[in-house]
């Protein structure tokens, strides 16, 4: 069928269609093998990256400044292009279903620039059908072109993680899939080209789509499993993380910490599984339940907070991104935490050097304090970034304060001046 009239790029010209977390890192690995420009629609990030600043932390000044990857807002520089890569925002709106807005919009937009033989390969995490049946449908109503025949799909999920400076895109396996064995050949090409042919071909577009989001369900499951201990134990006065130490070294016990689950994919993927599966008729119950627990751990903590500490203590939150050493402040459940504990009329300070305080307060309202000051009743350790460190606190915690450790990073630490110390 449609493979007779496809050929194999030896030198494609690729574009990555959002260069954030995912398009970014992927663009500059590609652009050591391929012409590649790389189209994101925000003008202040192409910007800014033209000037070699990544605020993402993913990618050094040196590494941008150095690399051939052109990059543009502009669409009509999207010519000639034979393999588009697209990597835009997959989140979920206020009632948690699927917004497929930035992925609606991208198609539309590699629609028109999209010529015959052309590959689009998506990264966006969705659930099982998205590429052929939402993304393919698009780029055909503004090409003109048929799918699978005029031009090609391919899916190829990022497993990358911010932060993560060991599991880079040249270090882990990918998995590709085309919507013919020349497309999955292609992918595997070029894909295999950064990451020394580490390549796993899936079966099919759906099953790498679903592959994909189940990895990241299944990471939700885990945590909230060591969430929900984490409560039962407190309540039976038992320290998790020593019981979880314990557990530990056995050596099938799977090693998941307690904590809150915020960020752009543990915490939304698992709505994008339920919600295929409500589609096909079928109520998830175990994906859905992990997700009620890591979201309402920032109440059970908030709880824990009223109890051991006065209404009109003074409380400083140590950490508002979603997660340690990373910048990013996307869907952080600390704010939840802070909103909560704001509630019952606390001042509070939070202290974030990693966080953009003007992003942190136009999408919270919660502005970030330069240093903490004066002297606080009660500290919480909501991120555990490696530049906080528990001497940080003598000076700024009163006598009898508190050290409120959410991720028990601190607890073997011995605190001076009659500090209390909390954790799960
Ligand atoms: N962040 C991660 O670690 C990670 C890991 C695996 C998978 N993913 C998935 O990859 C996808 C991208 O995530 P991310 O973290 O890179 O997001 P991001 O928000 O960091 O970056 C997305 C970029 O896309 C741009 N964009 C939005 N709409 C666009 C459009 N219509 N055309 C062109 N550019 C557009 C944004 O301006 C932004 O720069 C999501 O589906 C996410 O779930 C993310």
């Amino acid at each position: 069928m449609a493979d007779n009239s496809q050929t194999i790029y030896q030198v494609p010209q690729i574009a990555v269609v959002g260069l954030g977390y995912v398009g970014l890192p992927l663009a500059v690995a590609l652009a050591q093998h391929y012409p590649v420009i790389g189209y994101d629609v925000n003008i202040e990030r192409v910007k800014e990256l033209k000037a070699g600043d990544d605020r993402t932390d993913e990618i050094s000044r040196d590494t941008l400044l150095g690399s051939s990857l052109a990059l543009t807002s502009d669409t009509a520089e999207l010519r000639p292009v034979d393999v588009f890569i697209v990597a835009v925002p997959t989140p979920v709106d206020e009632q948690k279903k699927p917004d497929l807005e930035a992925l609606r919009s991208a198609s539309k937009m590699v629609g028109g620039a999209l010529g015959a033989g052309n590959i689009v390969v998506f990264e966006s995490t969705v659930y099982p059908g998205v590429t052929e049946g939402v993304c393919g449908r698009i780029l055909e109503a503004e090409s003109g072109l048929r799918s699978g025949q005029d031009f090609f799909l391919g899916y190829s999920p990022e497993r990358i993680n911010p932060g993560d400076k060991e599991h880079t895109v040249d270090r882990i396996t990918k998995i590709v899939a085309g919507q013919t064995p020349m497309v999955t050949e292609q992918l595997e090409a070029i894909y295999g080209s950064i990451n020394s042919g580490n390549i796993f071909r899936a079966t099919d577009i759906r099953t790498a789509e679903a592959a994909k989001v189940i990895e990241n369900a299944q990471r939700d499951i885990n945590i909230a499993f060591v969430n929900e201990i984490a409560v039962i134990f407190e309540r039976l006065g038992l320290c998790t993380h020593d019981v979880l130490d314990a557990a530990g070294t056995k050596w099938n016990f799977l090693n998941f910490k307690p904590g809150l689950v915020g960020g752009h994919c543990i915490g939304v993927d698992p709505y994008y599984l339920a919600h295929v599966a409500e589609s096909a008729g079928l109520e998830p119950e175990i994906v859905l339940a992990g997700r009620r627990i890591n979201d309402g751990l920032s109440a059970v903590i908030t709880a824990r907070i009223d109890e051991l500490c006065k209404k009109e203590d003074r409380i400083l939150v140590l950490g508002i991104t979603f997660k340690e050493n990373v910048p990013d402040i996307r869907n952080s459940k600390v704010v939840d935490l802070v909103r909560q504990l704001q509630a019952s009329g606390r001042e509070i300070d939070v202290f974030d050097p990693l966080a953009d305080p003007l992003e942190t307060e136009r999408e919270y309202g919660i502005i970030p304090v330069d240093q903490p000051k004066g002297l606080y009743d009660c500290a919480i350790t909501a991120v555990a970034h490696n530049i906080f460190q528990p001497q940080m606190l003598y000076g700024l915690l009163s006598a009898g304060g508190m050290v409120a450790d959410i991720k028990g990073i601190w607890r073997h630490e011995i605190w001076p001046n009659g500090i209390r110390y909390w954790s799960f």
